[in-house]
Order: C-alpha cells, then sequence, then structure tokens
C-alpha cells in the first residue's frame, strides 16, 4: 500500500464485506450497497489511511476507521439528497437513492449506513480504549454539533444572508468536521500519538475541511453536471448561501489556495517522532486533490 489508488481500491473492498452481512432484508440491502460502493472520491477513508500510515497504525484498525466513515459519509448523502433536503436526482453520476429506490428506502438505508458505522468500529480490531475514542469522535463530529448541525445551520440559512465568520462556521460543521474525524481517527488507531503530530493533523485537518466545502461551492458553479456527476447550479436554484455568493468567485478561489497551503504548512509541523514520510506525502497529494478536483 503505497499510493492513493491501493487504498481506493482497498476500502471499496472492505465496504462490499461488511455490507454482505448476513439477516439485512434485501431491499434494504441493495439501497446501501447502491450509495455505497462503486463511486465517490473515497477522500475521507484516504485521509484515514494516509494519517494512519504517517502516524504507524496498523492496517486492519484502519480498515475499520475508514469503513465507518465512508458509511457515515455516505448516509449523509442519501440524507442530503432527499426532497425534503436539497431535493437532487442525480448523485455521482447515478440517479439518486430516493429516485433510484424510494424515499422510504432511502431514509432507511441511512439510518442503517449510520449505525452500521459505529457496530463496525465496535466489532473491529481497535483496543477498548481507541474504540471508545474513535466512537466519540465519530459521533460529536457527525451528530448535533457536527455533520448534522451544519445541515440545519445550512438549512436555517436558505435564503438568508450570513457573515463570513458565520457561513465558515456552518462550512466547519457539515463538512469539516467528518473530514477531522478521518484524519484523527486515522492517527488514532496508532499505538501512541504525539502531541505534536495530534496538534499538527488537526490544523491540517480544519484548513482541509474548510477548503474541501469552499471547492464544492465553487465546482457548482463551475463545473458541469457531466463533470460533477450531481447538478450543477443546486444551490443557487435553492438560495444557498456559498463562498461564491458572500465573496464571489476569484476571491472564493484564492481563499482555498490560501487554506490549502495553510493545510501544506501544517503538514512541516508533524515533526519527526516516529511519523512516516510516506503518510505525510499522502496527506499532502490528498490535500493537492481536494483543491485541485473538478468533481
Ligand atoms: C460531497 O462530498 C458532500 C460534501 C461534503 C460537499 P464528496 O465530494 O466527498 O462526495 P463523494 O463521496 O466524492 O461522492
Ligand atoms: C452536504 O453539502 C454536506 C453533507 C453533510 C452531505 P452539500 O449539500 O453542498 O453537498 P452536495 O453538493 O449535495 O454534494
Ligand atoms: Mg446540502
Ligand atoms: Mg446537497
Ligand atoms: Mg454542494
Amino acid at each position: 500500500m503505497s499510493n492513493l489508488a491501493d487504498f481506493q481500491a482497498r476500502i471499496e473492498t472492505v465496504l462490499a464485506e461488511h455490507l454482505a452481512k448476513a439477516d439485512i432484508p434485501e431491499r434494504l440491502r441493495a439501497a446501501m450497497q447502491y450509495s455505497t460502493l462503486g463511486g465517490g472520491k473515497r477522500i475521507r477513508a484516504l485521509l484515514v489511511y494516509a494519517a494512519g500510515t504517517a502516524t504507524g497504525a496498523a492496517m486492519n484498525r484502519l480498515d475499520a476507521v475508514a469503513a465507518a466513515i465512508e458509511c457515515v459519509h455516505a448516509y449523509s448523502l442519501i440524507h442530503d439528497d432527499l426532497p425534503a433536503m436539497d431535493d437532487d436526482d442525480l448523485r455521482r453520476g447515478r440517479p439518486t437513492n430516493h429516485i433510484q429506490f424510494d424515499e422510504a428506502t432511502a431514509i432507511l438505508a441511512g439510518d442503517a449506513l449510520q449505525t452500521l458505522a459505529f457496530e463496525i468500529v465496535a466489532e473491529s480490531a481497535l483496543n477498548d480504549h481507541q474504540a471508545r475514542q474513535v466512537s466519540l469522535l465519530l459521533a460529536r463530529s457527525a451528530g448535533a454539533t457536527g455533520m448534522v448541525g451544519g445541515q440545519m445551520i445550512d438549512i436555517l440559512a436558505t435564503e438568508k444572508q450570513l457573515s463570513q465568520p458565520e457561513l465558515e462556521n456552518m462550512h466547519r460543521c457539515k463538512t469539516g468536521a467528518l473530514i477531522n474525524a478521518a484524519v484523527i481517527g486515522g492517527a488514532l488507531c496508532a499505538e501512541t500519538l504525539s502531541d505534536e503530530a495530534h496538534s499538527a493533523l488537526g490544523k491540517y485537518a480544519a484548513n482541509l475541511g474548510l477548503a474541501f466545502q469552499v471547492v464544492d461551492d465553487i465546482l457548482d458553479i463551475e463545473s458541469t453536471t457531466e463533470q460533477l456527476g450531481k447538478p450543477n447550479g443546486s444551490d443557487t436554484a435553492a438560495g444557498k448561501v456559498t463562498f461564491p455568493q458572500l465573496l464571489g468567485l476569484a476571491e472564493s478561489k484564492q481563499f482555498a489556495q490560501k487554506l490549502y497551503q495553510d493545510a501544506m504548512e501544517s503538514l512541516g509541523l508533524i515533526g519527526d517522532n516516529n511519523e512516516s514520510p510516506l503518510g505525510v506525502s499522502l496527506l499532502s497529494d490528498i490535500a493537492e486533490r481536494v483543491v485541485t478536483r473538478t468533481h
């Protein structure tokens, strides 16, 4: 495992194994598989593997954390696309879950993926202390103080104006929190994690998480539906508050670039205790991928 493509293939297999579990009603399984397998950039899983490689974590532990976070992410997308939320018909170049199946099935598939994430952590090779730390991190990042809280702020802010600090806070919650959980969750899988590495990785994640959503907002305007695999112009049509709408496109791009540079600088602070240069270089490749992506 030495490059991002290897890890991308690996997470696909790991997720497929978890979704092959016995005793899931077949329609529910099909809906869970539909939104979890065979698509997506896997940025969060890659962050788990890269941060864990940097800190020397065992691969079977990283598999569990990467799979758990991709399950939470897939659930969040299914629910985000529902008619009561963003009401989008296209995701990863295919009909959204509720279009392919139906609304009730989509809601249930999201619910089941969310609980599956915690099942995966609880039954993993993590030791008890790590499993507890990762569960707490994931629960807080995905829940009311993180992603779900951010989605609420997003919905309440529709057709309103936010200040830049308010918008940044919304982005940190709805997208940044899970990205932070991926980086720190991967790092926590190591036997030991130095304070220096923990804090540097936290700064990297904070900058990258915000950059990720700023780029998502830019792509909603600049990219095509074909490239994105999800409808372009969806934010504007829905009256969403976004960075381009607040700052303009040019300034939003400069801001994304600045966040990228800050993320890269944070990697320089990781130190040289036992951290692996391969892991650090994977983290830097991911940051570049996040800001140069076209979908
Ligand atoms: C989309 O996330 C939702 C946001 C947080 C902006 P991704 O762009 O990572 O979605 P996939 O997994 O690659 O489809
Ligand atoms: C969604 O943000 C973030 C989630 C928690 C799913 P968006 O609504 O901007 O994501 P896309 O553009 O639909 O992927
Ligand atoms: Mg949304
Ligand atoms: Mg959306
Ligand atoms: Mg978006």
